[in-house]
């Protein structure tokens, strides 16, 4: 397959759904390009689900390019998209220009996410100017956490819900090419994906979006904390396989069971009688 592109995503609009999934470095974008993705984020909740911080406001720039780097190393036929973090993008157009052509030059990635709607217009219009295509990002923002007073869906009002959608249409016309909804009632979500004319990647925001996105490590059941959002779904157990699977190593170290004849290198017979040899006769020697 060859590399898919920003506008191929576009163009998916309507027709294929669009299978999007979080990777934060080189094993994980292996994973989701042999799994079939179409875009790869990396996102900035590296900073909770790989860092261990409580937010994604403690990541910085050097942060997101560093692991877009390594996303990008494992060769993706998918779109790889690189978070814009906190404060990467607040300061000026300028600022964000030279943070977004960060992600691009050292990260690798071929577009760039910012969250926020049209009090964001600015900068996503500097960054497109730039050649750099940008997706959006609606509803639950994460970096809007203290001002959104927590981790709530967002839109659920008439009002919210209306500014919403002409958030989503504003961010259209600017020319993102595509938009993640996150943490949006449905019926919400489903006006949004009607109304504009980019497709719409949902998480938490119900069945009507034009393609869906988790984050990986929440499908692999390999976070570290108990917490999962009730739009998560995980496949797998990862992490309770991987505690198994050590746990089974190191009880095999103690019993000596590891490692075998077959798991340790040989040295012929022939050369260990001469180091023998070698050896007990300088012991003598030093007797
Ligand atoms: O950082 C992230 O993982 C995201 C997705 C949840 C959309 O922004």
């Amino acid at each position: 397959m060859s590399k898919i592109t920003a506008p191929e995503i576009r163009a998916r609009k309507s027709k294929a759904k669009i299978r999007m999934v979080t990777a934060y470095d080189y094993p994980t974008a292996k994973i989701a390009s042999r799994a079939g993705a179409d875009v790869i984020l990396v996102g900035d909740s590296v900073a909770n689900v790989v860092l261990g911080h409580g937010d994604t406001l403690s990541v910085d720039i050097d942060v997101m390019v560093h692991h877009s780097a390594a996303v990008t190393r494992a060769e993706p036929d998918a779109l790889i998209v690189g978070d814009m973090p906190w404060m990467s993008f607040h300061v000026s157009p300028e600022d964000t220009v030279r943070n977004a052509a960060r992600l691009v030059r050292e990260g690798g990635v071929a577009a760039v996410k910012i969250e926020g709607g049209r009090k964001r217009l600015d900068v996503i219009a500097a960054v497109l100017d730039t050649e750099i295509p940008v997706m959006g990002h609606l509803g639950l923002t994460p970096q809007s956490v203290n001002a959104m007073g927590g981790y709530q869906v967002q839109g659920k009002k008439v009002h919210a819900a209306y500014e919403m959608i002409s958030d989503a249409q504003a961010l259209a016309d600017a020319g993102v090419f595509a938009m993640v909804l996150e943490g949006v009632p449905d019926r919400v979500a489903q006006i949004v994906t009607a109304e504009v004319q980019v497709p719409t990647i949902g998480i938490g925001a119900g069945a009507g979006c034009d393609g869906q996105v988790l984050v990986m490590h929440d499908i692999l059941g390999l976070g570290a904390g108990d917490y999962l959002p009730k739009f998560v779904r995980p496949y797998a157990n990862l992490a309770d396989d991987a505690v198994d699977a050590l746990e089974r190593f190191f009880a095999d170290i103690e019993s000596g069971a590891f490692p075998s004849e077959d798991e340790t290198y040989h040295m012929p017979d022939e050369s260990f009688a001469i180091l023998r040899d070698l050896v007990e006769a300088e012991t003598s020697v030093d007797r």
